[in-house]
């Protein structure tokens, strides 16, 4: 008989049941909050495979695409067809660790005798906490810090994936997908917040009333879709968000937000209020905002660069004088999209790679039986593959074959195909570094330091990396990696109003460039699609005249 399997659990097929049935009997957690009536949009899964064993979507699941259903709504009609789902609050490893420093303890929200004070003004009785919470609000991944906001100490981080996922990928799709369904993406963001909360008050003994400040870093579309803006304008030339657009016109000073948590249907205590950090222009928003802080940016003497891996990198070259930055569209390869055996950070992903005498070793998260491979996995290949040469910089495997087995015995493959959609993602990254670089007027033996940060990128072994071309050749013991810097950043602006007004102020002089501007973009793309070290000198790419650069 077919069987359904959620994370290698399985149980027998019955006609009628629904995957909501089936969570609860493999003690599954789904969300829900309407009874499984098909109201609350929480229960959705991801149906990994055997789709067409279940009935068609109901009026309730309009709103989803491709393999995305809601648990209670999805029932099974066929027995002859096996059925795989898996929710969408898988735990990544990735994302968890920052480089956390000492930060001055000097809060909006503070204590005096039994009275708490937002911003000087009483807000509520002293309940026994005061607690505050960190968000990085990524397009993948979401990661938030529980912080007591009288001892600055991190009581809690929690990682899950963003559950947008059923709106796309990358930011593009979900901006697209929010003009189609309004509402539907901050709904599943919303709720997974505060369920993330509601968990963390049963674990640590507290009650949500005693959260009092939230701060959110987030690219510009996931912040904004977080405080109910429209964000059609994101997604169309000149790629401006509504509120970098009034600031330009004059109508706001700043880009920073601030709401209620109650407004925007996020459960804490009533007086809770939200700090979007500002953005910085285009898609480039809070989330580098919160880096730069977390690199102590505003005392960078020399010229740095910070790359923020991700489904989209940000780049940001400069220092406390002058900061050059970029968004590279990367798209979601090297977090396991677009790829056969691709995964993110979770167990069972091959995270590292080498090959020794025409053999392939790995490790995998969790040390299990390999299920995919992840972003520095991804990289690892690449770079071993042309160490050995077995793969040409264009990507070609030797003897042109289609398709290389990586793991026999699981089955696990690169096809040409997969290694062309990671040229094109690693040429993103790329383009953004060297254009950047290129605009400031720098070369990468002039960086002084350079700041990996975001995604697997503590994971990456940067020798591998500067090899294929994904990073740009500065000396290894120049490049640090920041973990993730994001979160570190919204940390130090939860606890202190200096750093929150030096950030504000920062972001006013960055310069933001459009990559695809650039005239000589094309050549520049091509030629980062191959395998090999970007070039130390910039001349020898056959750039155009640079802006006052030697060489
Ligand atoms: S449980 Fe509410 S929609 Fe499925």
């Amino acid at each position: 008989m077919a069987t359904i399997t959620h994370e290698g659990e399985s149980r027998n097929l019955h006609k009628g049941r629904t995957i909501f049935d089936y969570a609860d009997e493999l003690a599954v957690q789904v969300p829900t909050s309407c009874g499984r009536s098909g109201i609350c949009h929480e229960c959705i899964v991801e149906v990994t495979n055997g789709i067409q064993a279940l009935n068609a979507k109901t009026d309730s699941e309009s709103f989803l695409r491709d393999d995305f259903r809601l648990a209670c709504q999805a029932q099974v009609e066929r027995k002859d067809i096996d059925i795989g789902f898996s929710t969408l609050r898988r735990t990544p490893k990735i994302l968890t660790q920052t480089k956390e420093t000492r930060t001055e303890i000097d809060p909006v929200v503070t204590r005096r005798g039994n009275t708490i004070l937002y911003d000087g003004e009483e807000v509520d009785s002293f309940r026994g906490h005061i607690y505050g919470i960190a968000i990085d609000l990524g397009t993948t991944t979401i990661v938030m810090d529980l912080i007591d906001l009288e001892t600055g100490e991190t009581l809690r981080t929690s990682a899950f994936e963003n559950p947008q996922r059923f709106g796309g990928s990358d930011v593009m799709h979900r901006i697209s997908y929010d003009g189609q369904y309004p509402g539907e993406l901050r709904k599943a963001v919303v709720n997974a917040l505060n369920h993330e909360i509601e968990e963390l008050g049963h674990q640590l003994g507290f009650v949500r009333q005693e959260v009092y400040e939230i701060v959110v870093a987030g690219n510009s579309t996931m912040r904004d879709i977080l405080f109910r803006l429209n964000v059609q304008s994101i997604g169309q030339k000149p790629y401006r968000s509504l509120i970098e657009q009034e600031q330009l016109d004059g109508k706001r000073g700043s880009t920073t937000l601030l709401a209620k948590a109650r407004r925007l249907g996020i459960r804490a205590n009533p007086q809770t209020r939200v700090y979007g950090l500002p953005l910085i222009g285009s898609h480039v928003g809070g989330d580098v905002a919160a880096d730069l802080l977390s690199i102590d940016m505003p005392s960078q003497k020399e010229a740095i660069m910070l790359v923020d891996v991700g489904t989209n990198t940000e780049v940001v070259v400069g220092h406390a004088g002058r900061l050059v930055c970029a968004s590279c569209p990367a798209g979601p390869a090297f977090e396991g999209g677009l790829i056969t055996y691709g995964m993110p950070g979770y167990e069972g992903a091959i995270e590292s790679v080498s090959i020794e005498n025409g053999q392939f070793l790995f490790k995998t998260i969790g040390d299990i039986k390999p299920v995919g491979i992840c972003g520095s996995g991804l990289i690892d290949v690449l770079a071993e593959l042309r160490r050995s040469g077995q793969m040409t910089p264009k990507g070609v495997f030797s003897e042109k074959r289609r398709q290389l087995s990586l793991v026999p015995e699981s089955g696990i493959t690169l096809s040409r195909e997969d290694a062309s959609n990671l040229a094109q993602a690693k040429a993103a990254n790329f383009c953004g570094q060297f254009i950047v670089m290129r605009n400031f007027g720098i070369e990468p033996l002039d960086i002084h330091k350079l700041y990996l940060a975001g995604g697997f990128a503590n994971y990456v072994d940067v020798r591998n990396a500067v090899n294929i071309g994904f990073l740009a050749p500065v000396p290894f013991d120049r490049i640090e990696k920041v973990g993730n810097a994001s979160i570190e950043g919204s940390r130090k602006i939860l606890l202190s109003r200096r750093k929150r007004a030096q950030i504000e102020s920062l972001v006013e002089n960055i310069e933001h460039i459009e990559l695809e501007t650039t005239s000589d973009f094309f050549e520049i793309f091509v030629e980062g699609c191959q395998f090999k070290q970007m070039p130390t000198e910039f001349k020898k790419l056959g750039a155009q005249e640079p802006i006052g650069f030697h060489g």
